[in-house]
């Protein structure tokens, strides 16, 4: 089975590059400076629609249990849920909020293929989106006896920096590698939305890699610096709302976040009290920073197992704070 994974890899790639010719239209238009940055090249505002709608998917683990009949079934039927969310919300933006796929499953050098079945349903509505790292996607590989492959083969997990490089290929992509002083996270990038006819910045997205896999759980003093910095540079009034993504909740969220199976109150809806949180290992202070930081409206961490969640407002002062859900500007 793995070894048949591994072939499909030419024909996932002619798919993907036939996909590129074909969509390059729909990110074109004239780009204008706004608050120092390059906008209405990219995401805007629909014409005469008031609302800009991002859908978040966290946790979809692609190729979780590759080996067995459960695990490619659940991966249809992710790709079913997604579908069917995506053509009843009709968002304007996808965040895909790390765990796109389940590495510590996947032996061989080809998480691209699953990474982009994750993102596939986004990709072939020609719906911008963003991607993220959880702890999962570049996790090495744990052998299990019916992986199909010897205890003492050589495997090859795929890096951080390769699955970004196959994110940002696609065509629908707003993903970026960010800075690489900040090496090894990667995925720290902003994505601006410009109002419908392009001449203004009305919200900026902001994505974290809360790291895991290969690296440490947590958001360093350097991206807290570099968010700080950007942040201060593109909107120094602090008058554009801002929205954080990351993957992994702070250690903040066990002390305020709802307990298992306590109530939550309107307008919270969903589950997001069906579990407690797994935090990030340590916490170096951006939690300090966004709540300190009035254009913070929206913080999006991930979801828990098996749940479609919720925002609630209520765990961090004025930001609205999100798990895997649909949120509405
Ligand atoms: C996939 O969805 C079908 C239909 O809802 C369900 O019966 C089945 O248990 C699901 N499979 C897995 C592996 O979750
Ligand atoms: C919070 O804001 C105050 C006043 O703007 C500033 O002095 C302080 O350093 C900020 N704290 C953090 C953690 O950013």
């Amino acid at each position: 089975m793995m070894r048949s994974g591994c072939r499909m890899s030419l024909v996932m790639w002619i798919r993907v590059w036939v996909m590129v010719a074909a969509v390059v239209d729909v990110l074109g238009g004239g780009c204008l400076i706004a608050a120092g940055m390059e906008v209405g090249c990219g995401v805007r505002f629909k014409d005469e629609v008031a609302s800009f709608k991002v859908a978040i998917f966290a946790d979809l683990h692609y190729g979780e249990n590759a080996w067995d009949e459960w695990g490619p079934r659940q991966d249809v039927n992710s790709t079913a849920v997604q579908s069917f969310l995506l053509d009843h919300e009709r968002p304007d933006f996808v965040v895909y909020l790390g765990d796109l796929i389940t590495a510590n499953n996947l032996p061989c050098h080809d998480a691209v293929l699953h990474w982009f079945q994750a993102v596939g349903p986004a990709v072939d509505r020609k719906i911008p989106f963003a991607s993220v790292f959880g702890n999962h996607d570049d996790a090495s590989f744990e052998w299990d006896p019916h992986s199909g492959v010897g205890p003492d083969e050589p495997l090859q997990t795929t890096s951080r920096t390769e699955l970004m490089d196959f994110d940002m290929s696609l065509p629908s992509s707003y993903s970026s590698s960010g800075p690489k002083t900040l090496l090894p996270s990667v995925s720290n990038f902003f994505v601006p939305i410009a109002s419908s006819d392009g001449t203004r910045i009305v919200a900026i997205m902001y994505f974290l890699d809360s790291g895991g896999g290969s690296m440490a759980e947590f958001i360093s003093a350097d991206q807290i610096a570099w968010f700080t910095t950007t942040a201060s540079k593109f909107n120094s009034d602090a008058s554009i709302p801002e929205l954080v993504f990351w993957h992994i909740p702070s250690i903040a969220y066990t002390r305020s976040g709802p307990k298992p199976n306590q109530p939550i109150e309107a307008p919270c809806v969903g589950s997001i009290n069906d579990e407690s949180i797994a935090p990030q290992e340590t916490e170096w202070g951006i939690m300090n920073v966004l709540t300190n930081r009035s254009s913070v409206k929206v913080l999006g961490t991930n979801s828990i197992f098996w749940s479609i969640s919720c925002c609630c407002s209520y765990l961090f002062g004025s930001i609205f704070f999100c798990r895997c859900s649909c949120i509405q500007l």
